[in-house]
């Protein structure tokens, strides 16, 4: 392929991340690890920078990103009015994966913000993004680094297959811990909004911030045509891969009954099951994790989404995870993926 950029997937030695950082201070995009998903990156503060997100991605530019900070300084330069539930929730989660949308100071350059008069702002754990940071010394505007619409990558493997060509620069941090992106919670208005469930759960937040929070609908629906998102984010097809996803709600005899009676008329199909239903299914299968193991299904989803389509399914079936607790940021996934394509049986 001919390309202006020679995409090269780099050690995250020191070298390296002067190398990064560097580039970044530049105005050039860089995707680097985090404990959530891989994020393509650029300095918050240059508008030109930023574009550049935009472009590789194909990012529709109505769609705000998150800037990723190294600092309370940062934080404090990005956004005005901090409320102390917002302190009280960074000493708590920070760094790790919560994404606190405050209002904006309005010196992040506008398109990070996509126009809005908010702004979200997250302090990353892994040790390599706040390395990368900390040596470009900038807040780093950063969304998944997928082409839009495609699952998130949680390798440098994953980024190099969806935006070869599109960058120079790819650290490798190891396969992502976490596997989901972070929790987004506004504190922008009067009471704590949920908009993206994550492995932080409502629960965990109510207990620190000790009051109810209160849950974007759009969470686990469809927006009805014309319907205003709290989060631009959630009315874009999301995280799907090229294989058709169909959530099924049944207990598992009945889910595997289901797809054995589809298989006998069709070869192109794939089961996404729970750990031990693969062995009663009669079609490729691929094993999203054990069944009342949320944490370890957060970790493969994206994965698996991905493995669908390495093993050529046309049509994937896929057991419904229930919605609590971080069952919900798996289920609020997988549903998009699924482009809330459910059957109940
Ligand atoms: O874990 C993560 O959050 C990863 C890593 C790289 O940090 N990043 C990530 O970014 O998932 P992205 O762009 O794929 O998702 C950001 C989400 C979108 O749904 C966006 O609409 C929402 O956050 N968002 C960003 N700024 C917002 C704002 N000011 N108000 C409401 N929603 C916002
Ligand atoms: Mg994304």
């Amino acid at each position: 392929m001919n390309s202006a950029f020679k995409t090269k997937i780099y050690t995250p030695i020191r070298q390296n991340i002067e190398l990064a950082a560097n580039a970044l201070v530049n105005g050039d995009i860089v995707a680097i690890p985090t404990e959530t998903v891989y994020g393509l990156a650029a300095n918050a503060l240059n508008e030109n920078a930023v574009k550049k997100i935009f472009t590789a991605k194909q990012r529709p530019s109505d769609n705000p990103l998150i800037a990723h900070i190294s600092n309370y300084d940062m934080l404090e330069m990005l956004c005005e009015n901090i409320n102390e539930d917002a302190y009280i929730l960074a000493q708590k989660f920070w760094p790790g994966p919560l994404t606190l949308v405050l209002k904006s100071s309005g010196k992040a350059c506008p398109l990070v913000s996509a126009g809005l008069n908010t702004i979200a702002v997250r302090m990353p754990s892994h040790k390599t993004a706040l390395e990368i940071i900390k040596a470009a010394n900038v807040p780093l505007a950063a969304p998944s680094a997928n082409k839009s619409g495609t699952p998130s990558p949680t390798s440098a493997n994953d980024v190099f297959q969806d935006l070869f060509g599109k960058l120079d620069i790819i650290i490798n941090g190891g396969t992502c811990d976490i596997g989901l992106e972070s929790t987004v919670l506004s504190l922008a208005s009067e009471k704590p909004l949920l908009l993206r469930p994550g492995i932080i759960t409502k629960q965990e937040i109510e207990h620190v911030l000790n009051k109810e929070i209160a849950i974007s609908s759009a969470i686990t629906q469809k927006l009805s045509d014309g319907q205003k998102a709290h989060s631009p984010g959630m009315k874009y097809t999301h995280y799907s891969p090229k294989a058709k996803i169909i959530l099924i709600k049944a207990e598992s005899e009945k889910y595997i009954d289901y797809i054995n009676e589809k298989a006998l008329i069709d070869n192109n199909i794939a089961a996404l099951c729970f750990e031990g239903e693969e062995q009663n299914i009669n079609c490729k299968t691929v094993v999203l994790g054990k069944k009342d193991d949320a944490k370890q299904q957060a970790h493969n989803l994206f994965y698996t989404l991905r493995k669908l389509d390495e093993i050529g399914a046309k049509t994937a079936y896929a057991h419904c995870p229930d919605e609590h607790g971080i069952s919900l940021a798996v289920y609020n996934r997988i549903i998009r993926a699924a482009a809330f394509r459910v059957i109940e049986l």
